[in-house]
């Protein structure tokens, strides 16, 4: 493995059969952990060990790699997000989120039909939750702050039981030797903030975010090293706005994957949101930078979803395609973030949808990063295809603007390991070859990584 130039940060996941699995075609990151042994935690060990003295717990039998092949300081470790596996949803004060809004109120939302609230209880029980991901042999954890606790309403006061509550979890999982990156949205911002303006369709979306990362900041950067703005926001903003698969559920019309979308505009939406949520996670990324980096001796990054775009065939025009359909989900935020403007080929696909930056927009949201967080897992082959000619005539929509289609099949044999969405281990080494290439071997983490199965 010694072409990572790169640190990771490898995240597994374990369903957890409490989780919810939200939306079908989306649902990857649950579960806590299992557990594991560690050189730091020798009481597990023993309880975990077995008698072979290879056997290692972060890579079972048979894989042939042991923990001793990576550095010390390699991260691996588990992530919860507070939205997925808090529960407590009304609990010491805390507010709906989007999810939990949208959970209750359109059906197949979930498919279990729960409600985040009812999934995991690791408000309660995030100490036992720490002691599994240090008992798995991990050294890193993943968690997520709930805005919905800090701000449960529109009065711009802090909850102070939620700031507390952060602590104890905090200190939790620093005293069991956890590395802890900490996210501050993961989908899941105050259903207040899209019930009064609108959410990210609005740039008061933006200020809102920015006063309340920065009372995390101020509450918990003391601890925290490594910081993530946004979890997901590129996928975040065609599920929600596009093809009403995750809140607030706003397309138009015809385009709808689950249940009717009675007012959006799937054309023009996403771009707003993505636009807007850049800008977001760029003002923080520079209030962190300006206000607290020097004293907290920290770092600031973003999460993507990465989904492998391996061409179909070698023609161009396949090749183009894929290279499209990475530049829309991918380059959309990396590309301001390294190269100050929204990839060529989105302005010439996209045309008038996609908003313009500024020039001081711009100035921003380059460099807004200390490194580069992944979520890896699944693939498809790409090819060339005209939706618009073939099949919408009538209409625009964000996943057909690249003209990309996709399939999971080649020659009758699948890219992955599934049925739908497919989990694809050798995508991880591409993806990391791409981001050396495309934008300066940047320090990056895999922060979300596995396999999930609809259950
Ligand atoms: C791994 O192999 C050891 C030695 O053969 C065995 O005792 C242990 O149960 C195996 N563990 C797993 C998880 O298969
Ligand atoms: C609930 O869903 C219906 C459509 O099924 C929609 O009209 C309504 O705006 C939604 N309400 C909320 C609060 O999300
Ligand atoms: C809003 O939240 C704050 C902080 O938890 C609380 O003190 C206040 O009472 C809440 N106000 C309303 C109107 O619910
Ligand atoms: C955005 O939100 C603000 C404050 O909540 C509101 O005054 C404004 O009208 C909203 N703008 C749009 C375009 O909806
Ligand atoms: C800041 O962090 C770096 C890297 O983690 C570490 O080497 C250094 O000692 C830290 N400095 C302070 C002042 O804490
Ligand atoms: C495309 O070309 C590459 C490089 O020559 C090769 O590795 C790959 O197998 C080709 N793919 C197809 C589908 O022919
Ligand atoms: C698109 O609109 C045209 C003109 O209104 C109409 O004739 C055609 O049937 C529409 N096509 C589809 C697929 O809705
Ligand atoms: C794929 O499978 C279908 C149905 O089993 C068969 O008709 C077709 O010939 C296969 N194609 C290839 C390229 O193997």
């Amino acid at each position: 493995m010694s072409y990572m130039a790169t640190r990771f940060l490898y995240l597994f996941f374990f369903l957890n059969s409490a989780s919810i699995l939200l939306h079908g075609s989306r649902s990857h990151s649950l579960g806590t952990s299992t557990s594991k042994t560690t050189k730091r935690n020798s009481m597990m060990l023993n309880s975990f060990s077995s008698s072979d003295d290879d056997y290692d717990n972060l890579f079972p039998n048979g894989t042939g790699i042991v923990r001793a092949d990576f550095p010390s300081d390699f991260l691996f470790g588990a992530i919860t997000s507070a939205m997925k596996h808090e529960g407590a949803e009304l609990e010491d004060g805390k507010s709906l989120n989007i999810w939990d809004q949208y959970a209750r109120n359109v059906t197949g939302a979930t498919l279990d039909g729960l409600i985040p609230g009812e999934c995991g209880d690791s408000y309660h029980q995030y100490s036992e939750d720490h002691d599994l991901v240090a008992g798995l042999g991990m050294n890193a954890y993943r968690m997520s702050i709930a805005w919905s606790r800090i701000y449960p309403n529109s009065t711009h006061l802090v909850n102070d039981i939620a700031i507390e509550h952060y602590n104890k979890v905090i200190d939790d999982a620093l005293e069991k030797g956890l590395e802890i990156f900490v996210t501050l949205w993961t989908q899941d911002h105050p259903h207040y903030i899209d019930e009064t303006y609108m959410g990210p369709l609005n740039y008061t979306f933006v200020e809102d975010f920015v006063i309340y990362a920065n009372t995390c900041f101020a509450a918990f950067g003391d601890r925290v090293k490594y910081w993530i703005t946004f979890d997901e926001p590129n996928d975040y903003a065609g599920l929600g706005y596009a093809t009403n698969q995750n809140p607030p559920g706003r397309c138009t019309t015809g385009i709808e994957n689950y249940g009717k979308c009675w007012e959006g505009d799937s054309g023009t939406e996403p771009y707003i949101v993505r636009h807007h949520l850049l800008l977001a996670h760029a003002e923080t990324a520079h209030l962190y930078k300006t206000r607290y980096q020097e004293s907290q001796n920290g770092s600031i990054g973003i999460a993507l979803w990465h989904r492998w775009f391996e061409p179909l065939t070698n023609t161009s025009s396949d090749l183009a395609a894929s290279q499209r359909a990475t530049d829309f989900l991918l380059g959309w935020f990396l590309d301001p973030i390294f190269y100050g403007d929204y990839p060529a080929s989105m302005k010439e696909y996209a045309g008038d949808g996609l908003p313009e930056l500024s020039s001081e927009e711009s100035a921003k949201v380059k460099g807004s990063v200390d490194f580069i967080g992944l979520n890896v897992i699944t693939a498809f082959y790409v090819y060339e295809y005209d939706f618009y000619e073939e099949d919408y005539p009538n209409t625009t929509c964000y996943y057909l603007d690249p003209k990309a289609a996709m399939t999971g099949e080649r020659d009758n044999v699948s890219i992955g390991v599934g049925n739908h969405d497919y989990a694809v281990p050798w995508i991880i080494r591409k993806t990391l070859e791409y981001i050396k290439y495309k934008y300066h071997n940047f320090p990056s983490y895999i922060t979300q990584t596995g396999e999930w199965n609809h259950i």
